[in-house]
């Protein structure tokens, strides 16, 4: 008896240095080697049954506490190995926060586009729909239906590019008005419609002159349009550029296609109105033209003049976010320096 309990007792103390291995697969073995079938602790109470009955109860208890002894350092030891491995995989996959970010480049809205972006939402929130038109226009479209006829010296103002005797690349975007005129027709009023887009002139390139620069376009024909509501129009949307204590100034100008016709200022968002070098001492700044749509350009398009009326403005988009912006070049907006364009990123 004494001599199966040191057996025994060996036994465990072996299995307990067995156990403590640092592999997983080691483990196991080691619990199939004692704990499996064909194991010590097995062959143990099968022995029992030889045992005298007197002795077989503390020979059976001492071989149940090897047993659960060896189970629970097996246990143990299989925790113990796998929070290890999973301490060990965090280490392994922390994520160095010190290190700098990669730096991501993101492009951003052309400041041009910025400024007609805003505009036209702010001509959508009172009711004018975009309309496009083709850059490459007809003579007609361009100037014979805004009343600039043939040989018209009024044409002078605006030289273009001809792609051949009828066609140019178009001097502004008014075009629009006489192909939205035919395309809608009297019965389909009011009509209310922005057009920004590209133009052209034959102009030397400087400071404030481009060969290809950028308009909007506004106009609108119903039933009493009068220049009190272009007025209205004008302050809102002078007020809603260049902050809500501006005012208009209604200059009397001239274009064929208006009468009459306007040029509208600003009172200069730097001075207020007092005087300073942004609006050359005069405490205002020029920044569109616009007048009552000229009945000749109306009735071309088969409109009644005793029923219709209309107003149209027509701005330069670099003019306006120059003011806007502070910038002293237009060609800034051509060369597309990341440096000058990075600043306006919204
Ligand atoms: N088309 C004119 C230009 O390019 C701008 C303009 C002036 C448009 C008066 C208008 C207007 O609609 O009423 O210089």
């Amino acid at each position: 008896m004494s001599e199966q309990n040191t057996v025994l007792e060996q036994l465990l103390a072996q299995a307990l240095t067995e156990v403590k291995t640092d592999d997983l697969k080691t483990l196991n073995d080691v619990r199939v080697k004692y704990l499996g079938k064909k194991g010590p602790i097995q062959e143990a109470m099968k022995a029992m049954k030889d045992l005298a009955p007197e002795e077989r109860k503390a020979f059976g208890q001492l071989v149940n506490t090897v047993k659960s002894e060896i189970a629970e350092a097996v246990e143990a030891q299989t925790t113990a190995l796998e929070q290890a491995a999973i301490v060990q995989r965090l280490a392994n996959e922390t994520i160095d926060i010190t290190l700098p970010a990669r730096h991501l480049h993101t492009g951003g809205v052309h400041p041009l586009q910025q400024v007609v972006d805003d505009i036209t939402q702010f001509f959508r929130s009172m009711g004018y729909e975009a309309a496009e038109g083709p850059e490459v226009e007809t003579d007609f479209y361009n100037f014979e239906m805004l009343n600039l006829p043939h040989d018209h010296p009024a044409r002078d103002m605006q030289d273009s590019f001809y792609v051949d005797p009828h066609r140019l690349l178009r001097t502004h975007t008014s075009g629009v008005q006489a192909r939205t005129f035919e395309a809608r027709g009297e019965d389909q009023l009011p009509i209310k419609v922005i057009c920004p887009g590209k133009v052209y002139r034959r102009d030397d390139d400087d400071a404030t002159h481009s060969h290809q620069f950028m308009q909007i376009e506004a106009f609108i024909v119903d039933e009493n349009v009068s220049m009190a509501n272009l007025k209205g129009t004008l302050q809102a949307l002078a007020r809603h550029l260049f902050g809500s204590d501006r005012e208009i100034r209604l200059r009397p100008s001239f274009f064929p296609f208006t009468e009459p016709s306007v040029e509208v200022d600003v009172s200069c968002a730097k001075c207020n109105g007092t005087g300073c070098n942004v609006c050359k001492q005069t405490g205002w700044i020029e920044i569109l033209g616009a007048g009552l749509i000229h009945p000749n350009v109306l009735t071309m398009t088969g409109f009644d003049t005793e029923k219709v009326s209309g107003f149209a403005l027509g701005m330069g988009v670099e003019r306006i976010a120059m003011l806007k912006y502070g910038i002293e070049d237009i060609r800034h907006f051509y060369v597309n320096d990341v440096r000058f364009l990075q600043q306006f990123k919204r």
